[in-house]
């Protein structure tokens, strides 16, 4: 427990913030997005407002989103954001807070280096780095303490995280540029190859979202999609199902489950048995797209289910673990790496 002011963990994804605070839980969650005035570089509107204003700004304003495929693609946008939301938890505290962020397991130590700097400059005495699915796998409620092999796959907006944990560390692990973002990008891809047919990235996330599936639907959905027909340049309504979701969908599955057998494969044989014994978990916002666990079941024949908490696993996991922070080194260390070491 600290005893100046609070310590927060932050779940800085790409697609959206979260905000934990010790002994209240989240309290922020917004889009990572942000507003800024080109002329003047003011920043104007952060998280749900500047979502709004996306792909609909006037010339002089534009919206960003700061981190692209799991990582700080604006390094200077990314820490005002930041201390805009801490500012907004926080308020004015006189001693600082410490900070618990966490990032995708595969980042670099420069990449690293960047979430730390943002987390000092936007306000923090000390920034410690959690990997996101250690994150993940303490706030879906697993005891990653024991010397028991859990698997984790985390789908966000940019990046797939999956990993082998047992004795609170990262056994085996992929992190790959494929998730929610690409789902996206899929589906637009698909609308033009297949329906002639331009459509905006929030239509494409209503689709994913009303009708997306990775798996055989049960019952067949249909959704009526407005956009312009190439051919013409007009506005068309086209009828759309979620059978061919399926095949828009199919390049960015098929990676996300090449990686997932990678890891199988290159994990030590008595975690493997007490993974089929323990089944899997999967996490964040990508995973709810309709029979992803159905279908991480039928190809790895290892029990999957998606956890009640998806998309705010990762915040409470880093939320939990401020409990440990005492024992964390500040900066380039991170939980699972520090207890691999010793
Ligand atoms: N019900 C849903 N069905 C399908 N996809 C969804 C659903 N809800 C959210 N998503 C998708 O989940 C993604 C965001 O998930 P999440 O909040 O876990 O990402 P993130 O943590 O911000 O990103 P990352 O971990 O990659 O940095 C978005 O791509 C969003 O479209
Ligand atoms: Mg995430």
């Amino acid at each position: 427990m600290c005893a100046f002011g609070k310590d927060i963990g932050i779940d800085l994804g790409t697609a959206s913030v979260l905000i934990y605070i010790k002994g209240k839980g989240i309290v922020l969650n917004e889009p990572s997005v942000v507003a800024i005035d080109k002329d003047t570089g003011k920043l104007l509107k952060v998280g749900a407002d500047a979502q709004a204003m996306l792909g609909r700004t006037p010339g002089n304003i534009v919206a960003i989103r700061p981190l692209r495929e799991g990582v700080i693609s604006d390094y200077d946008v990314t820490e005002r954001m930041l201390k805009e939301f801490i500012h907004k938890v926080v308020g004015f505290q006189f001693f600082k807070p410490r900070i618990i962020i966490c990032v995708p397991s595969g980042i670099t130590e420069v990449e690293e280096r960047a979430v730390i700097d943002a987390g000092i400059q936007a306000g923090a005495r000390r920034v410690y780095l959690i990997e996101e699915p250690v994150a993940a796998a303490i706030g879906a409620g697993i005891d990653i303490t024991k010397p028991d092999g859990h698997f984790v796959i985390d789908i966000g907006g940019g990046t797939a995280d999956i990993a082998v944990i047992s004795l609170s560390g990262v056994v085996e692990s992929a992190s790959i540029k494929v998730a929610g973002d690409q789902f996206n990008e899929a589906i637009i891809k698909y609308m033009r190859r297949k329906h002639n047919l331009l459509i905006g990235e929030r239509t494409a996330e209503q689709m994913k979202m009303e009708i997306g599936c990775v798996f055989p639907p049960e019952e067949e959905l249909t959704m009526e999609i407005k956009g312009r027909c190439l051919l013409t340049g007009l506005p068309k309504l086209i009828s759309v199902t979620s059978t061919e979701m399926m095949d828009a969908f199919e390049e960015p599955v098929e990676r996300i489950m090449e990686a997932v057998h990678q890891v199988l494969e290159r994990t030590p044989p008595e975690l493997v048995a007490d993974i089929s014994t323990n089944g899997i978990v999967m996490t964040g916002g990508g995973s709810l797209v309709r029979g992803f666990d159905k279908l991480v079941t039928a190809r790895t024949g290892i029990q999957t289910v998606v956890a009640e908490n998806a998309i705010s696993c990762v915040a409470e996991g880093t939320g939990k673990s401020l409990e440990s922070i005492g024992d964390m080194k500040d900066g380039t260390m991170n939980l699972s790496r520090r207890k691999q070491i010793n």
